[in-house]
């Protein structure tokens, strides 16, 4: 393709996402033939020894400590929201009044009505914006939604989805501050529901369609912990462990669980659904695989296959090496910066949108109003 149209980033925050994105904005255009180029204009951090760091490392042009310096620039195209929870909100209404297109960060908010506002002001800006949940575009969970849109597995009657992890185990852990600062609420919003269910939920709507109601239980194991900016120990306001059951629009049944306390288990994310004519199953431990079950198989050699997510007809794996080689978690925010760019050069909206992620937050809002009432809660 001739020559590409710059699309200055602004990143906002450079821990764990902030490298992620970065990533992924440097790799893009080397795999994907696009119309577009970002290019790395500036980051901003509070701390500006790290974010020169930061900058030097991935090849940003400038830094800013002030999210609000970054926005009223004239030279940033479009805002990455990287930092906490608690502040997309404030920097996306931000962005937006200022014209910015906005890539944040999931989840989209602290709960529904934020979500509602933001989007509410987005769309009357009338800017690009999607929320980075990458494992949709993890190949293989493209290839479970294109084989579900085909219609191959039939009606479906189960959608089940786990995110287990142990890292809070220890009552010694702080809350709160840099790294920490999903255990405290007031940065997080809430616990596992929010930073971890969060993306099964995503997932299921895009793979299996709307929830309508749900029936959850949550639990907080470690009651107190010291604040890492208080120094006092302070109630734990976020859930641990979150399990729920619901009905899905289309008829079928939904089980999810999640926690923190799962002895072993570092990011297992793993989902099945189960249809009338095949099954699917997926785990993030060995995501360029997908498991299917066709019942229409000859009877003498159906079973489980293991489907190796990696020729070239497969979704994205046009983009990469050869048919066997396969990519990896990295490789799932390239996908979501290429299509980003992509629909950007047509006109077109990335899913999933902030609208589109309001759905994910309202769940997740009803999930935690039942866990407080113990009963079942509409969407
Ligand atoms: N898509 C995914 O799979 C995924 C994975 C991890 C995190 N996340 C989301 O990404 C966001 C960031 O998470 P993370 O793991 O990168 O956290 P992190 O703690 O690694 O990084 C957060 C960064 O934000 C910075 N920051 C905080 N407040 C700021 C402010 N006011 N101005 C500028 N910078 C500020 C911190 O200094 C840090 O650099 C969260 O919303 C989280 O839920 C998404």
């Amino acid at each position: 393709m001739s020559e590409k149209k710059n699309l200055n980033i602004g990143l906002i925050g450079y821990g764990f996402m902030g490298r992620t994105h970065s990533n992924a904005y440097c790799k893009v255009n080397n795999f994907f033939d696009l119309e577009y180029r970002p290019k790395l204009k500036a980051v901003c951090g509070r701390n500006e020894e790290n974010a020169k760091a930061f900058a030097n490392n991935w090849g940003y042009e400038s830094i800013e400590t002030d999210w609000k310096a970054l926005i009223a620039r004239d030279d940033i195209d479009a805002v990455d929201i990287c930092t906490p929870n608690n502040t997309h909100s404030e920097i996306a209404i931000a962005a937006a009044k200022a014209g910015k297109m906005i890539l944040c960060e999931k989840p989209l908010s602290m709960n529904a009505p934020e979500g509602e506002e933001m989007v509410k002001v987005i769309e009357e800006a009338g800017v690009a914006n999607t929320v980075w949940y990458n494992y949709r575009r993890v190949p293989a969970v493209s290839l479970a939604k294109q084989l579900i849109d085909e219609g191959r597995l039939g009606k479906i009657f189960h959608y089940r989805a786990n995110f287990l992890q142990d890292w809070t185990i220890s009552s010694d852990l702080p809350q709160g501050g840099e790294a920490l600062w999903r255990l405290d609420v007031n940065a997080a919003g809430s616990g596992v529901t929010g930073d971890l269910l969060a993306h099964c939920i995503d997932t299921a709507l895009w793979l299996n369609g709307g929830i309508t109601d749900v029936s959850a239980m949550t639990e907080t194991f470690v009651k107190e912990r010291m604040h890492s900016l208080t120094g006092k120990v302070e109630k734990v306001g976020i859930d641990d462990a979150c399990s729920f059951m619901c009905h899905f629009g289309n008829g079928s049944l939904g089980l999810f669980e999640s926690t923190r306390y799962a002895r072993g288990h570092k990011a297992l994310y793993t989902l099945e659904i189960n249809g009338e004519n095949a099954s699917i199953r997926w785990d993030l431990h060995d995501l360029h695989r997908l498991e299917y079950f066709d019942h229409g198989d000859d009877p003498l050699v159906r079973g489980w296959r293991s489907v190796h997510v990696t020729d070239g007809d497969m979704p994205y794996m046009d983009k990469w090496w050869v048919p066997g080689l396969q990519i990896g978690y990295e490789h799932t925010f390239v996908h979501h910066v290429a299509d980003f760019l992509d629909n950007l050069a047509k006109g077109t909206p990335t899913s999933p949108t902030f609208r589109e992620a309001l759905e994910t937050q309202k769940v997740c809002d009803a999930v935690l109003n039942s866990a407080s009432s113990r009963q079942w809660v509409n969407v």
